[in-house]
Formats: structure tokens, sequence, C-alpha cells
């Protein structure tokens, strides 16, 4: 059976970013969450899944110097790369796949758009809010499908959920900030509503 990592790499080998629902122009939620916690263009973020989105072209834009991107596909790490020319050398890329990602070091923001969902057993939930607890210092950015979005993704199953499941996800360690709710439309026309949410570490 395929595993994992062999699911996305294939998808990225073989689609281009106009045949993946996720793709954004300007992903402008997320960056407006990030600004909103008003930390300085020095705070370190990391962008876990980040494929090849253009969250770091954003970033990049707004003059951010600390910036991480962490994905379970070495193509999609590759493919943004390549797209970004010499800005690529500003950002540290890693692979791995995030339920078995032991930082070596803090970010100040954590941000995933769609790639939390994916974890659909408790353990690997466990590891995962773990492993933000323990690096994320000053909030998390988390979006997923909501509770009347897609209930697969990629051909995989995702977890959705609601203000509430999530916050209660987050509840050891971070704080609300605020959620909102956004139809997203797919690169085929089709619409997917994602729950973004902010939440702040607590002291
Ligand atoms: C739906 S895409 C979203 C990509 C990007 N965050 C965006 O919003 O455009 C999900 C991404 O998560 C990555 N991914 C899936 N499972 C992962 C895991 N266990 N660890 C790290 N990355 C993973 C995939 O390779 C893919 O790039």
């Amino acid at each position: 059976m395929e595993s994992i990592k062999e699911h996305w790499e294939h998808v990225y080998a073989t689609k281009r970013p106009d045949e993946m629902s996720w793709t954004q122009a300007v992903p402008q939620t997320s960056l407006d969450l990030i600004e909103s916690f008003g930390l300085p263009v020095s705070a370190g973020v990391i962008d876990v899944g980040g494929g090849d989105g253009r969250l770091v072209d954003g970033l990049l834009d707004k003059g951010y110097t600390d910036i991480t991107v962490l994905d379970i596909s070495a193509q999609a790490i590759e493919r943004a790369r390549k797209r970004l020319g010499d800005r690529a050398d500003r950002v540290t890329w890693m692979v791995s796949d995030i339920v078995e990602f032991k930082p070596v070091r803090t970010y100040d923001i954590w941000h995933d758009r769609a790639t939390f969902h994916f974890l659909t057993h408790g353990e690997q939930v466990d590891a995962y809010l773990g492993t933000i607890r323990s690096c994320a210092t000053s909030g998390v950015v988390i979006a997923t499908f909501s509770t009347d979005g897609p209930e697969r993704c990629s051909g995989l199953d995702v977890q959705r959920y609601s203000e509430s499941t999530l916050e209660e996800r987050l509840s050891t360690g971070f704080t609300k900030m605020g959620c909102l709710t956004q139809d997203h439309t797919t690169p085929f026309g089709t619409q997917q509503r994602f729950l973004f949410c902010a939440f702040r570490a607590t002291p």
C-alpha cells in the first residue's frame, strides 16, 4: 500500500498547481492572521505542510527574514524553491512528516493551512499538538476544512473541525484569538469551506 509520503510525492510529481484544489494565488487570510499578532518581520514563522503554496512568497514580500517551510514531499519543496529562484535561499526548507517532526528551535508563529486536518488518528493529533506546544512561542494560525466542508481531499479522508472542536484541541497551551470561515474557490471553480483560527500561546 502507498505510504502518505509516496502519496504526496506522487501528487506533486504529476499535478500542476491549477490541478490541485487547495491552490491560492494569494493566501491573504493567512497573511492577515499572521500579521494580527503584531510581531516584527524578524519573527520566526514556520509554514507546516506548506507544499508549493504561496504563503512564503507573501511573507518574503512583506520582509519576513526567518521563514521555514516544512512538507512531507520533497517534490513540493523543490517546486517552491524553483519558483522563488534566488529568493529561496532566504528560506529554511525542511522535508519531514509533521507527526515525526522534532523541532530543534522555537518559532514565533506556527502556520498550517490544510495539513492538520489529514491527521485522523488520535495519536497523530496528540503528537502534532505536543510539537506545537513545545515550539510555538507566540501563537498558531490554523486552517482546516469546516464541519460543512469536504470530507476528503486529494483522495484522503480528513477530520473536519468546528470552532469549538478546534478550540478544544488547542485548549492546552493556547487561547483563541478569533476564527472565521471562508469559502475557498478551487482552480476548478468549486467551493470548499475552511475554518481559520488564530490562537495565542498562553505563558
Ligand atoms: C492540501 S495541501 C496544502 C498546501 C498548503 N498548505 C496550501 O495551503 O497551499 C496539504 C499539504 O500538506 C502536506 N502534508 C500532508 N501530510 C503531511 C504530513 N504528515 N507531514 C507534513 N506535510 C504533510 C502535503 O504534502 C501538502 O503539501
